[in-house]
């Protein structure tokens, strides 16, 4: 990643002062994509990867402050031996290519999901960002790795009722701040925007509880071609919807 420009270009219908806090963004069709150039599965990961690097830049620019990216679900798992070590390895080569640029950036990158089941390389690699970075106060980067969002709320239930059983908390402080309280990232439990890429119109088990009231803006373009461009028209599409939190005004 190159470092933040000091007058960052900022796409001229974009209202500055109505940014979405927090991004989150299902990134599909590398696959697709390396078909139509005639490629393998592993190439398009790759191109995938570069739509990370100008997904993280474009925020940073911009000044969003939250980015979550869905690099990897529990459900991934069930892909094939040598696809599951392509994204992984690849998830290494990336960490340690960018790593200086995301922390002189000033960004903290932390992890939603469980590290237990990473490869040992991917999960030292990961370790090592995780750690360089924890200072870092302009903007977060959470990898949604090893993630479900089921996982998640089930985690924070249990811890719930650890915590109710041994008489650390009441049942009836059981509420909607608890819950949120014990996901993975508490303080980014509310997703503003979510893109999907590759035009498919589904979930997949990422970020439920935090999705509650996020708008949604689905693209046709395939992830390796995602840039800058991209993402301001996802951010323009975003700003002429009228939130109201299932209120009226
Ligand atoms: C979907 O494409 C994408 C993924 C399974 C994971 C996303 C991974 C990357 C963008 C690569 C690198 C990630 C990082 C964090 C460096 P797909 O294979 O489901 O596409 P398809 O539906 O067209 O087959």
């Amino acid at each position: 990643m190159s470092e933040i420009p000091a007058r960052p270009h900022m796409d001229p219908r974009i209202d500055p002062a109505r940014l979405p806090n927090h991004i989150a963004i299902i990134m599909d069709g590398n696959g697709r994509w390396a078909e139509r150039h005639g490629l393998t599965r592993a190439e398009g990961h790759e191109a995938g990867a570069r739509g990370v690097r100008l997904a993280i830049e474009g925020c940073r620019e911009m000044g969003i402050r939250c980015l979550t990216l869905y690099a990897f679900s529990t459900e991934n798992w069930r892909r094939s031996k040598t696809e599951v070590n392509v994204l992984f390895r690849l998830m290494s080569k990336y960490i340690r290519k960018e790593v200086a640029e995301i922390h002189k950036n000033n960004i903290r990158v932390r992890l939603l999901g469980e590290m237990d089941r990473l490869p040992v390389r991917a999960a030292a690699d990961l370790r090592y960002c995780l750690d360089l970075t924890a200072g870092n106060t302009a903007m977060d980067v959470c990898v949604a790795l090893n993630y479900g969002s089921r996982t998640e709320i089930a985690r924070a239930a249990r811890l719930l009722s650890e915590e109710v059983a041994d008489g650390r908390l009441r049942p009836e402080q059981v509420d909607e701040a608890a819950i949120a309280a014990r996901l993975y990232a508490p303080d980014h439990s509310e997703v503003d925007l979510l893109v999907r890429t590759s035009g498919e119109l589904r979930l997949s088990n990422f970020l439920l509880w935090q999705l509650s009231y996020a708008e949604i803006v689905v693209t046709p373009t395939l992830w390796p071609d995602f840039d800058k461009q991209c993402l301001c028209d996802a951010i323009v599409e975003y700003q002429l919807r009228a939130r109201r939190f299932g209120g009226r005004p």
